[in-house]
């Protein structure tokens, strides 16, 4: 994928999305430092270096501040004092202590992450910021991961490869390592936004697969897709395969618990992709360890980069540490798109991708 820039637009070059974007007409003038050239430049904070071209782009255009870690709270907000922006991965909580630490001067935090649970956005509103974010880029990524984990864990895939490492195939049997057949199967997926569409395609274009769906914002179904909207509890009863694509906020934290994993099919298989703390994980391990579902596929955790304790000898769950973005040319495109964030508010518009359009911002 490309970013080609014309007068007044940027397209992104290679999928369905074309995002408008108002490029600056004139060179900003940055309000921070003064630069060699006498120019003033913004300060920007980004945590960790990440692949493709975002830290040229910034450091182009500003004194851009590498941390090369994830710092404990007190040492980050004494690096990111007088910034401008921040560039910060999903570990960093950008808290009320955060956005005093940083001072009057920042106008936007631009999140290295579709996801903004670690962004306190009523805050950053209230005192004038944008607080940015990776959409779109990462949906194929992330629902390509989400696949992954369906097709290992109904397929029994890692079990199955450490037969082969530790010797213990002995010739081909008709009973051996038997899993759930995925073609034609009920895709239950709780949260139908941009990744849940995207993973609804793969599952029925390419795996004949009967969509449900259930979304706390409502479903809104897309083109040709033959989706049913439906309750959590139906969704829950009647689905193969329950596959979990929501933001964690309040309401969907331990949305999926005992109770919840008690009403789903003894054959099914749990996936997430999204945010750990969705699912009651010690409630999972109990599910798993005692047949009350077949498996799961994890790629997130309520305490990362911990895991509950009995999760790991869980053996028909498929665990992943954190990856649905985890691609060379997704990784790349997040931090452009994080970097281009910063630079639009830098120049007085508005990021490309942003999550609070209400904000008054700060001038
Ligand atoms: C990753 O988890 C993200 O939110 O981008
Ligand atoms: C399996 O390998 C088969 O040929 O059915």
């Amino acid at each position: 994928m490309r970013w080609v820039g014309r007068k007044g637009r940027l397209e992104r070059i290679g999928n369905e999305f074309n995002i408008p974007h108002p490029l600056p007409d004139h060179p900003a003038v940055l309000v921070a430092g003064i630069g060699d050239n006498g120019l003033t430049v913004a300060k920007v904070v980004m945590t960790l270096s990440v692949p493709g071209p975002a830290e040229s782009r910034l450091r182009e255009r500003c004194e851009l501040e590498i941390l090369g870690e994830i710092l404990a709270p007190e040492r980050y907000w004494e690096s990111i004092r007088g910034a401008d922006a921040l560039l910060p991965q999903l570990r960093d909580r950008i808290d009320d202590a955060a956005l005093d630490a940083a001072g009057p001067g920042l106008r936007v935090v631009s999140n290295y992450a579709v996801g903004l649970d670690n962004v306190d956005i009523p805050a950053c509103t209230a005192r004038g910021i944008y607080v940015g974010h990776t959409p779109d880029v990462l949906t194929d990524a992330t629902a390509d991961l989400a696949m992954t984990l369906l097709l290992s864990a109904a397929r029994r895939v890692v079990e199955s490869d450490r037969e082969m490492r530790e010797g213990r195939y002995l010739g081909w049997r008709p009973d051996y390592l038997l899993g759930q057949e995925v073609t034609g199967a009920t895709l239950g997926l709780i949260g139908f936004g941009r990744i849940g569409k995207a993973v609804a395609r793969r599952a029925a274009g390419g795996f004949a697969m009967r969509i449900l769906a259930y979304d706390p914002a409502g479903v809104v179904r897309s083109g040709e897709l033959e989706v049913e909207d439906c309750s959590l509890e139906r969704l829950l009863v009647e689905s193969d395969f329950v596959s979990c694509h929501l933001p964690l906020t309040e309401e969907t934290h331990h949305l999926i618990g005992e109770v919840e994993l008690t009403s789903m099919r003894r054959s099914a298989i749990l996936i997430n992709t999204s945010r750990g703390p969705i699912i009651d994980e010690a409630a999972l391990v109990h599910a798993l360890s005692t047949g009350v579902i077949a498996g799961a596929g994890l790629d997130v955790y309520e305490r990362e980069p911990e895991m509950a304790e009995g999760l790991a000898q869980c053996f028909t769950a498929v665990l992943l540490p954190h990856l649905g973005s985890a691609t060379w040319k997704t990784r790349a495109a997040m931090g452009e798109l994080a970097a281009r964030n910063i630079l639009n508010v830098l120049d007085g518009g508005t990021p490309i991708a942003w999550a609070n359009p209400e904000v008054t911002p700060r001038r």
